[in-house]
């Protein structure tokens, strides 16, 4: 799908770095591995951070052959543009007992891991029996800490946007990852 003639407010598509199709073979991947990793006694509960991991989500979820839950979180980190201050702030909690259950995050991008530094050990303190993160995209994988369990694609160095990312709300919908152009 060519992905020009795609505007957001005030940027627009640079190329696409991640294809629809790609997408797909890969999270068939992770479905796989993730429906070998756990069994139908670890009760599942995979939690989507939104809004980004709306559509890996929704993906995901529809490949894991082992019995699951779902369940949302909306965390809010503070920072202006694409920098984050380190401050992150739970807009939308659980409200489903994590006492017992296996916790599977998925995320749609790691970037400083600030998010998930503070996630996982609050998700922690709720007596789980487990929480490991599968990331759609990893953009500093070897400074991290949690480390994801399963990281969709190793991501380049740029703003990226579509498959449920956006940059200012815009792009969510598109169906691939795409790199943004620079402002005029
Ligand atoms: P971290 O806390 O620095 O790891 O940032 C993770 C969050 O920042 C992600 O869940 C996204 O919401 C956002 N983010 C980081 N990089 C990008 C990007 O390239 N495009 C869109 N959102 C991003
Ligand atoms: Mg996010």
């Amino acid at each position: 799908m060519s992905a020009s003639g795609i505007e957001g407010s005030d940027r627009s598509i640079e190329t696409v770095v991640f294809s629809e199709a790609r997408i797909a073979a890969r999270v068939r991947e992770l479905a796989r591995d993730i429906s070998r990793t756990y069994a139908p006694d670890d009760r599942l509960l995979v939690v989507g951070l939104l809004k980004g991991s709306f559509i890996f989500m929704a993906d995901l979820v529809r490949e894991i052959t082992v019995p699951h839950q779902i369940d949302f979180l909306v965390a809010s980190s503070y920072g202006s543009g694409t920098v984050t201050t380190g401050e992150v702030r739970l807009l939308y909690d659980s409200a489903i007992d994590l006492t017992g259950r296996a916790v599977l995050l998925v995320e749609d991008i790691v970037d400083s891991g600030t998010t998930l530094a503070w996630l996982c050990p609050e998700l922690e303190s709720r007596g789980p029996r487990s929480v490991e993160v599968c990331t759609l995209l990893h953009k500093r994988r070897e400074t991290q800490n949690p480390e994801p369990r399963w990281v969709g694609f190793d991501a380049p160095n740029a703003f990226l946007v579509g498959y449920g990312l956006d940059h200012a709300e815009d792009f969510r919908h598109l169906p691939y990852v795409a790199s943004l152009k620079s402002p005029a």
